[in-house]
């Protein structure tokens, strides 16, 4: 095993660590979002390596700092105390060996008992590519003692020898980590098949030591063929259920009951079950016998993929997202000089039956009211508030839609765009609607949702930040990520109903400075 030391950062890495530090710069403070965590320069993707360790928050990304598109992984690297102010540290793994060359793809993070902390990602190797150009991807490992994060000498730890019958080894990918009640560590891998190419399976993976690895079983296999692999497995025990998100590509659209369940493309989705740990067997909960049984999407908007979980000392179960639908990334100008952005981190639990998620309460912290209003009665005409405008704020809204079929808010609006959220009250349906957002380009445009608890009342929370939207709505039973990349001075936020409702809003301020 190396230790730490500047020779052993490889060229490639330290041409990374040279570029950012010259570069950051490039990307104005008013390219960035105020509060939710981009890139130190170039691209993010999907969350990894998320944890709590020596007593700050980590977390790392998929990150092409040379370039606002995907390209060649490296690891980004920020810290926080809080996960709302995040600082950056230098980029912490580059693809500079021939088993992660082109790529050192997502993974996760867990702290050894002797306090060092152990990364696992996916390596996609320089030799070997198949006839499609696909990289043989095998499963890494680099340890941190504090400063480095060095490649372990006997890379990869979970090679071919290890796929179970029939893996596809150019499908094989995203390890998710976890220490079990023993001590021993666990790998949950995803890992399509090639017998059948659209059957996934998610790989379980047992390991003694953090080094030496063998595989346990299979913890889920996809019969349904949802979607062609589940990217980014997670597998945590919440409230009480055994909860299974991933991230499925390639879904065809799922409508139900006048909303749509999934998109097509690239989809979150959660199972709630139980955990046969002897066994490594986990059982969906079934509520109903159709196909639609078991799994539901994690967030119901619009840019929202590869999440990534961890349980945290004080108890808690923290989820981020990159907040981008993966089909409509890599379509920006090329002048722009950072893109890609995570959620803000939300905190999960399970309720009747259901995942449910709210902004960390750090966020509360930051924030400072601009604007409160109780009793504000909307009709036909367009109700604009003092206070309640701009595209960075945290509104709070209580409204009363017993009087009226459809309310409509509108925001990051202009004379002639905006975004909408409406609210059909006679079909209990929210809609997120960014046809009229005055972006050029865009595969889906709008998604309906259903609501589980209709009672004439709908609370939401709407987390804006220059170019997105979370809506948490009802305390979280649904969550609606949006993206809009459009004119910054489209500013306006403004309400209006067929009928009338009523509504208190209270807008804040999040200041993070
Ligand atoms: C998900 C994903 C992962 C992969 C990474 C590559 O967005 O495709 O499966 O590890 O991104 O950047």
């Amino acid at each position: 095993m190396h230790r730490g030391s500047r020779e052993l950062i490889s060229r490639e890495l330290a041409g990374a660590r040279e570029y950012e530090t010259l570069h950051e710069a490039d990307a104005a403070e008013s390219d960035r979002p105020v509060y939710h965590l981009s890139p130190r320069i170039g691209w993010l993707n999907d969350p990894n390596g998320f944890s709590y360790y020596n007593g700050r928050y980590h977390l790392f990304y998929q990150y092409h700092p040379y370039d606002s598109f995907w390209g060649p992984m490296h690891w980004g690297h920020a810290v926080s105390d809080d996960m709302i102010r995040w600082e950056y540290l230098p980029a912490a793994l580059a693809p500079d060996t021939d088993y992660d060359g082109a790529g050192c793809f997502s993974g996760s993070a867990v702290t050894m008992p002797d306090g060092r902390q152990l990364l696992m990602y996916t390596g996609c190797a320089t030799y070997g590519q198949d006839t499609l150009g696909r990289w043989r991807q095998t499963q890494c490992i680099a340890v941190s003692d504090g400063d480095e994060f060095i490649k372990y000498a006997g890379n990869p730890v979970i090679s071919d020898e290890l796929l179970p019958e029939g893996g596809d080894i150019y499908e094989f990918r995203d390890p998710y980590l976890w220490v079990t009640g023993d001590g021993s560590y666990r790998a949950l891998v995803a890992n399509a098949s090639i017998s059948d190419s659209e059957a996934t399976r998610l790989v379980v993976y047992r390991s003694d030591d953090g080094f030496s690895w063998e595989r346990q079983g299979i913890l889920f296999e996809d019969f349904l063929k949802i979607g062609i692999m589940w990217e980014c497995p997670n597998f945590f025990e919440l409230d009480g259920s055994q909860v299974l998100i991933a991230s499925p590509m390639n879904m065809e659209e799922e409508e139900a009951e006048g909303s749509v369940r999934f998109p097509k493309g690239n989809n979150v989705c959660y199972i709630l079950g139980t955990y046969d740990e002897e066994n490594e067997q986990f059982t969906p909960c079934r509520e109903r016998a159709d196909r639609f049984a078991s799994y539901h999407p994690v967030d119901c908007g619009l840019d929202f993929y590869a999440p990534q979980v961890k349980k945290l000392p004080d108890g808690r179960c923290i989820l981020i997202g990159w907040m981008q639908d993966p089909d409509m990334a890599n379509r920006h100008d090329a002048s722009i000089r950072t893109f890609g952005m995570m959620t803000i981190p939300r905190e999960l639990s399970v309720r009747d039956g259901r995942l449910h998620q709210a902004p960390v309460r750090e966020l509360g912290k930051y924030r400072t009211a601009v604007g409160s209003y109780r009793g504000v009665r909307i009709g036909a005409e367009d109700v604009r508030l003092d206070g309640i405008s701009g595209r960075s704020l945290d509104l709070e809204l209580d409204i009363d839609g017993s009087g009226c079929r459809e309310l409509r808010i509108r925001w990051a609006q202009d004379e002639s765009h905006h975004i909408e959220l409406r609210w059909r009250t006679d079909q209990s349906v929210l809609t997120i609607d960014r046809s009229r957002s005055g972006q050029s380009e865009e595969i889906t445009r709008h998604r309906p949702t259903g609501l589980y608890s209709p009672d004439g009342h709908l609370r939401l929370r709407m987390i804006m930040d220059r170019w997105s939207a979370e809506i948490f709505v009802n305390e979280g039973e649904k969550v609606i990520s949006v993206t809009y990349y459009t004119d910054p001075d489209a500013q306006d936020i403004s309400f209006s109903a067929d009928g009338t409702a009523v509504m208190d809003v209270t807008g804040y301020k999040i200041d993070i400075r």
